[in-house]
């Protein structure tokens, strides 16, 4: 098996890596990169085998370990994100588990932003504190209140930018400068921008979480998640899916692989129609407010413009009448698909104060700013004049 490497792929523009990078060629031939279905693999001798096992020699023992189908996609996407080093994981919450249960102990502090995705909340609230890992929530776009809620122990911030479904947006670079400062690390989840349009390592960030079920596979397919960042970082994960197991499967790692040669068009068709539908949705009469930062009257707007090339797929916006107006609004619709995933070519709507975040406390929503009449759009690739058609079939369905 030979891997496809030379100084042109080092050069290369993003669109190029997202193509170009990662691949293993066996002797077969093959164009498309193959799929390694494979739970363990051949040793040539019990030389060869101790070698490999003890890591002294490069080669593939067990799928658990390393996979080359997984190892393709990891090496794709760390050189999207610009980061030293990747590490697949089973789903995007066992990425962020894995990072904490491998740079954290009891005893320490994390800094979390307040509106990250509810099972995160959940992760580190009920999961980590049962392991005495102590964490506070702070509000996603306030540095100084960072900086104030700084413990001696603090030794992880982690944040989700633009955030779930609000699109608050977080100053990376300058939260950088806070956990650089007290001697953390800043993890960012980098699930709705994903590396076509913001890169966090480039703006100081220590490591990049990903839900790759989301924009990384584009068509919701699988699922997956992984971690970028240096290897002093990431590899010692590596270590820790090998011990405890969350690893990605080589077949998802290849849809995953093959979802990546077409992120940047589809990101961008993504932003692209999620932009005119919010532009669209808030000259509607039945609609409070949209929360979407690519409108200039939206507050994280300006530090969206600087540090992301693209304002995403995802847009939320209240209809008057509350948790009655979105429920009959979200009846109304015919062709968006009403499940909770997103970063999905089709089209999704959900009421977030329901599922998403419905395991929050009605005061932990509040604070989040999750009102019961918001309603979030994971905008799609179709047709936006359809999506608009829809819409009015939702309006149309309101009582008043
Ligand atoms: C921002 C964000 N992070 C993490 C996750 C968790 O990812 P997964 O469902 O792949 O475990 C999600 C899932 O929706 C998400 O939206």
């Amino acid at each position: 098996m030979t891997k496809e490497t030379g100084k042109w792929l080092e050069d290369a523009g993003p669109r190029t890596r997202a193509i170009r990078s990662g691949i293993r060629r066996t002797p077969e031939g093959e164009h498309a990169e193959p799929i390694f279905t494979s739970s363990s693999f051949l040793f040539d001798s019990p030389e060869d085998a101790a070698a490999k096992f003890a890591g002294e020699v490069d080669g593939n023992v067990y799928s658990r370990y390393t996979n080359p189908t997984v190892r393709a996609f990891e090496e794709r996407l760390a050189a999207l994100e610009q980061g030293d080093a990747a590490v697949a994981t089973a789903s995007g919450m066992s990425a962020i588990l894995a990072l904490c249960l491998t740079h954290l102990k009891a005893g320490d502090h994390v800094l979390c932003s307040r509106d990250v995705f509810g099972a995160t909340v959940g992760l580190f609230q009920n999961t980590l504190q049962k392991f005495g890992v102590g964490v506070s929530f702070v509000p996603l776009t306030d540095p100084d209140q960072w900086r104030g809620a700084a413990e001696s122990n603090t030794r992880m911030l982690f944040i989700e930018t633009p955030s779930n479904p609000l699109n608050a947006v977080a100053d990376i670079a300058a939260l950088a400068q806070i956990s650089q400062d007290i001697g953390a690390i800043l993890a960012v989840d980098n699930c709705f921008c994903s590396p076509a349009l913001q890169t966090p390592l480039l703006l100081g960030a220590d490591i990049v979480t990903h839900s790759a079920t989301k924009y990384l596979d584009g068509q919701g397919r699988v699922l997956g998640g992984a971690l970028v960042g240096p290897e002093e970082l990431i590899t010692p994960v590596v270590a820790f899916n090998r011990s405890c197991g969350p690893t990605m499967s080589a077949f998802n790692a290849w849809v995953m692989l093959k979802g990546l040669e077409t992120l940047d068009l589809r990101m961008r068709a993504h932003s692209d129609n999620a932009q005119r539908l919010a532009e669209w949705l808030a000259e509607h009469s039945l609609v409070e407010a949209v929360h979407y930062c690519g409108l200039p009257d939206h507050p994280g707007h300006a530090l969206a413009v600087r540090q992301q090339q693209g304002f995403g797929g995802v847009l939320a916006f209240e209809v008057a009448g509350g948790r009655e107006a979105a429920w009959q609004f979200i009846n109304g619709t015919e062709l968006m698909s009403l499940t909770a995933n997103l970063g999905d070519a089709k089209t999704t709507i959900v009421h977030p104060a329901s599922t998403t975040h419905g395991r929050l406390t009605a005061e932990q929503r509040g604070a989040a700013g999750i009102s019961e009449g918001l309603v979030r759009i994971a905008v799609g690739l179709e047709d936006l004049a359809d999506l608009q058609s829809d819409c009015l079939r939702g309006f149309a369905a309101l009582s008043r």
